[in-house]
């Protein structure tokens, strides 16, 4: 069994869709350990609309109400997020695992996501925007993710292209640019795919 962990620089920087096209590209499975937010639907939700097979869906190991972060969301729940829980799932093959929010995002108050990526020993692929501001924001998740020894497998970029900024993130990061999803103009499961075959080599991530 292989494992992908798909971090972020931050949320909403399209984790999700990301992560729905490598888990069909894959044949994969996809799981989300702990969605915080459930108003405006669930991450697993998102994926099984973007054509990942419901049997497919590993159930999350905590579901929170608040949109906010982890950490606080189990607050507020009344619920404290043991790490001995997100354990990964025994499951027959590979398998892609969502984090929340971006690489340094606490699910308690002294154990952050990155942690937990680590502490799976798997690898990450780290999804990024190309608009303003990325390199920065690139470069510093490289570093946290680096620092607790997580193997990164590339950066996956979405948005429209901005070849310098995608550029300079590889060079000086060193670390491989996987390629780029553009935003796509209607989201559904054929256009995900194809968009997503047009952008990677499904290799890079076996
Ligand atoms: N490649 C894309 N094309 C069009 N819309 C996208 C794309 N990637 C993300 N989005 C949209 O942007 C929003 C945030 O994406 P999402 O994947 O949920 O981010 P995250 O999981 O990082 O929070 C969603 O509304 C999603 O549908
Ligand atoms: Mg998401």
């Amino acid at each position: 069994m292989s494992v992908i962990a798909v971090t972020g620089t931050d949320t909403d920087v399209g984790k999700t869709v990301f992560a729905a096209a490598l888990t069909v590209a894959l044949d994969a499975s996809y799981w989300k350990p702990v969605q915080a937010g459930l108003e405006d639907g669930s991450d697993a939700a998102s994926v099984e609309s973007l054509g990942v097979a419901r049997a497919r869906i590993v159930p999350e190991a905590y579901r929170l109400t608040t949109p906010c972060s982890p950490h606080r969301a189990a607050e507020l729940d009344g619920v404290v997020i043991d790490p001995a829980r997100l354990a990964l799932p025994p499951i027959g093959g590979d398998l892609v695992v969502e984090g929340a929010g971006g690489a340094l995002v606490p699910l308690t108050r002294d154990w952050l996501f990155a942690d937990q990526i680590a502490c799976w020993g798997c690898p990450a692929v780290l999804v990024a925007r190309t608009s303003l501001g990325t390199i920065n924001h690139s470069l510093l998740s490289i570093e946290a993710l680096r620092a607790r020894g997580v193997p990164l497998l590339g950066v996956a970029f979405i948005g429209d292209a901005q070849e310098d900024s995608e550029a300079t993130i590889a060079a000086v990061g060193r670390v491989r640019r996987l390629g780029r999803l553009p935003r796509l103009p209607r989201l559904d499961p054929t256009a995900l795919a194809s968009a997503f075959a047009d952008a990677f080599d499904v290799a890079a991530f076996r």
